[in-house]
């Protein structure tokens, strides 16, 4: 039975295109914050106390021995948008291209049913509207640190996939998407004359050994069934053609599938970029800026939503997904709780640009069936 109606779908579009027109980046979802906060007032939906410009609602199930939460995430790009459509980006220089508007009114359209239906409701609901998903610091990170996940049992959330084709709905039973953590290695020698090297101690020339070495990092010191990353995605030194400089910098980001491998590629980072730069009389020093956890699905929970979307839509539509090495702030719910990160796929015709493409756009047909996929993942919850 369906029951995201052609109505309730319709209403979610609307929505998903009211929001497209009014993006905000990461941290500054306030607009979006009071439109969030209106409708769940409208739905006779609680408000919890949370840091701005975060939303939580709760509604209280009719059993209420288990608390399911459901996320969206909120915010949106520095891109500007290009395109034809009529209800393109209103704010320059920002855009929802990666689809987070469709995931806020999704989470709106799937509370409005579950508020219409409360008799049908057997769990107490948790609505997540977290703020700053795409920058650091982490929205969700924040909601957890401020106690969200307490009381909660499960975790779901979704994301519009645009790599996986329209129809089909992925799900992996453990890790899923990647730890994203920024490195910096500054590089200190001792600047000169280009004609003189063997005058300095030149922070360039062992800036390209450390390149070079770190991916040494990844194939020798990394179990290579084990995934990793390290690129170097920024330098930083000199000024001109013919003077040594003091300093180079490099900017990087590393990615890993467990907080093991996680740890041991910083590890590995500091003492071997340590030696190499002293090797050359340099002095090499690594910083990490720590950021998302790596995204592991519980597989209970990964298994009820297979069970679910196969009894609605039958097991072909569902997919194993594949692990990548994108990161995503849902990890910071799964270190707390079970829970599961599901794909939706709308990869076709109507979406076939990649995410944060400037002119990405959502196949809206997908928006009810991941409306009822919420709904279903609520109803069915025991
Ligand atoms: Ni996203």
């Amino acid at each position: 039975m369906t029951l995201c109606t052609s109505t309730l779908g319709q209403w979610a579009i609307n929505e998903r295109r009211y929001l497209h027109q009014y993006p905000e980046l990461s941290g500054q979802e306030y607009q979006t914050a009071s439109y969030i906060r209106k409708w769940l007032q409208e739905c006779q939906i609680e408000l919890i106390d949370c840091e701005a410009p975060s939303v939580v609602g709760l509604l209280r199930g009719t059993d209420g021995r288990k608390t399911i939460a459901l996320r969206a995430d909120i915010d949106a790009l520095p891109v500007t948008e290009e395109g034809e459509k009529p209800y393109l980006s209103k704010n320059p220089g920002v855009a929802h291209v990666c689809g987070h508007d469709g995931h806020t009114a999704i989470l709106l359209a799937a509370a409005k049913w579950l508020s219409e239906n409360r008799a049908e409701v057997k769990p107490n609901v948790l609505f997540l509207f977290q703020s700053s998903e795409e920058m650091l610091p982490s929205g969700a990170e924040a909601l957890v640190r401020q106690g969200v996940m307490e009381d909660v049992d499960a975790v779901f959330g979704l994301h519009l996939w645009q790599p996986l084709e329209k129809g089909k709905i992925g799900i992996s039973t453990g890790a899923m998407m990647a730890s994203s953590d920024d490195v910096r290695i500054v590089i200190t020698g001792r600047g000169g004359h280009g004609s003189m090297p063997h005058e300095t101690i030149d922070p360039i020339y062992v800036a390209g050994q450390v390149i070079a070495a770190v991916q040494g990092i990844v194939s020798r010191r990394v179990n290579p069934i084990e995934p990793a990353v390290i690129s170097i995605c920024r330098m930083e030194a000199g000024t001109t053609y013919n003077i040594i400089p003091n300093q180079a910098i490099l900017y990087g980001t590393l990615r890993a599938q467990s907080e093991k491998t996680r740890r041991l590629l910083a590890a590995e980072l500091k003492q071997t970029i340590e030696a190499l730069c002293e090797a050359w009389g340099a002095k090499g020093e690594v910083i990490v800026d720590w950021g998302t956890p790596p995204v592991v699905n519980d597989k209970a929970m990964s298994e009820y939503v297979a069970t679910v979307v196969a009894s609605h839509w039958g097991g072909e539509v569902l997919t194993h997904v594949e692990p990548v090495m994108g990161g995503e702030d849902f990890s910071y719910y799964l270190e707390r709780k079970p829970g599961s990160f599901i794909f939706v796929g709308m990869g076709g015709e109507k979406s076939s640009f990649p995410h944060h493409h400037p002119r990405f756009d959502i196949d809206e047909d997908v928006i009810p069936t991941s409306t009822e996929l919420l709904i279903q993942l609520v109803k069915h919850f025991s």
